[in-house]
């Protein structure tokens, strides 16, 4: 990045940061504010980040609808610390003068791994071990204690075949011998030779055993796995959601799990987070986890590093590498 300006411009940062990240902006942007409390802002505190600052650096926990952007709005730059973007109003962004961009690409991995081990877990019922043991219940090894099932031979459907998603499916494909079906709702691989495009989210239901979701949240994506597609899935196969947590509707997944019909479900995003219900909670054939996919050092420090890319190329006057609106 280039050598900090006597002032620069006044930069809000919505949550804590990696160190090595929040070390670099205040090397460059002494009118930088941190987020030493990591307390989401809220609605008010957003508002007013926009309308003091020339730069708000936000992430998946802060909403921003179009009426945020309806009032004063000094700033000009809006660099979303994540992929996922559904919980900000590009339009109204745009429409009120403010450049948006994203971080795709160094998540992939991460969320894939992730991916991967939600599909192992369920398939292999580790989160029901773990739990028994620590409760103190094991009782020793016999031949038909907690058995599972495995991955390899099993198809794999991947639903959006991105970044992730691809990854999803290289790691199914070539770690555990998958079959792999997809389907893309957009501009998705034509073929792959190794993994097999079918035209409908319906095929890749009907036809895996265990269905991985990589599309993004909101608009028609919302419950686009309600009951009548989840009743499609074959007897006994898994739903892993590393996406967006309102892409399924969650009431017809507890009662896919609970009635058996599927063999159990990997979540690593839901709803209403940080809400999770309790009826989820206490399915023992559903794996849960807090919303993990970035959460690796080399993800979370990339993410920063993207941000302050897509900022130094806005604040030169060039496009930003991963501008979305
Ligand atoms: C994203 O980037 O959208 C994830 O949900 C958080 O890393």
């Amino acid at each position: 990045m280039s050598q900090p300006v006597s002032e620069g411009p006044v930069v809000v940062v919505t949550r804590r940061w990696p160190a090595e990240v929040e070390e670099e902006l205040r090397r460059h942007f002494p009118r930088v504010r941190l987020n030493v409390d990591d307390q989401p802002l809220g609605p008010e505190g957003l508002r007013r980040a926009l309308a003091e600052a020339d730069v708000v650096l936000p992430t998946v926990t802060d909403p921003l609808p179009a009426d945020l952007f309806g009032g004063e709005v000094r700033c000009r730059f809006l660099g979303n610390y994540g992929v996922g973007f559904n919980h900000i109003d590009l339009q109204a962004a745009a429409c009120a003068g403010v450049v948006v961009t994203n971080t795709p690409g160094v998540l992939t991995d991460a969320t894939a791994d992730l991916a991967v081990t939600l599909m192992l877990m369920v398939a292999r019922r580790a989160g029901e071990g773990e739990r028994e043991l620590r409760r103190g219940d094991w009782t020793g090894w016999r031949p038909t204690h907690l058995v599972g099932t495995e991955l390899t031979g099993k198809t794999l459907g991947v639903v959006g075949m991105g970044r992730i998603g691809t990854a999803v499916a290289q790691r199914g494909h070539f770690g555990f011998d998958m079959p792999v079906v997809y389907c893309d709702s957009g501009d998705g691989p034509a073929d792959l030779g190794w993994a097999r495009r079918v035209d409908t989210v319906q095929e890749v239901f009907e036809t895996a055993d265990v269905v991985s979701l990589h599309l993004p949240g909101g608009g028609a994506n919302t419950h686009l796995v309600d009951s009548g597609l989840l009743a499609r899935m074959r007897p006994g196969a898994i739903l892993v959601n590393t996406a967006r947590g309102d892409v399924v509707d969650t009431r017809a997944l507890i009662d896919a799990c609970a009635s058996g019909a599927l063999a159990g479900a990997g979540l690593d995003v839901y709803e209403r987070e940080p809400d999770v219900p309790e009826e989820l909670r206490k399915l023992d054939n559903v794996v849960l986890l807090p919303h993990l996919g970035s959460a690796t050092r080399e993800a979370r420090i990339g993410m920063g590093m993207l941000v302050l890319d897509n900022l130094q190329a806005f604040l030169d006057g060039r496009e930003p590498p991963h501008r979305i609106a």
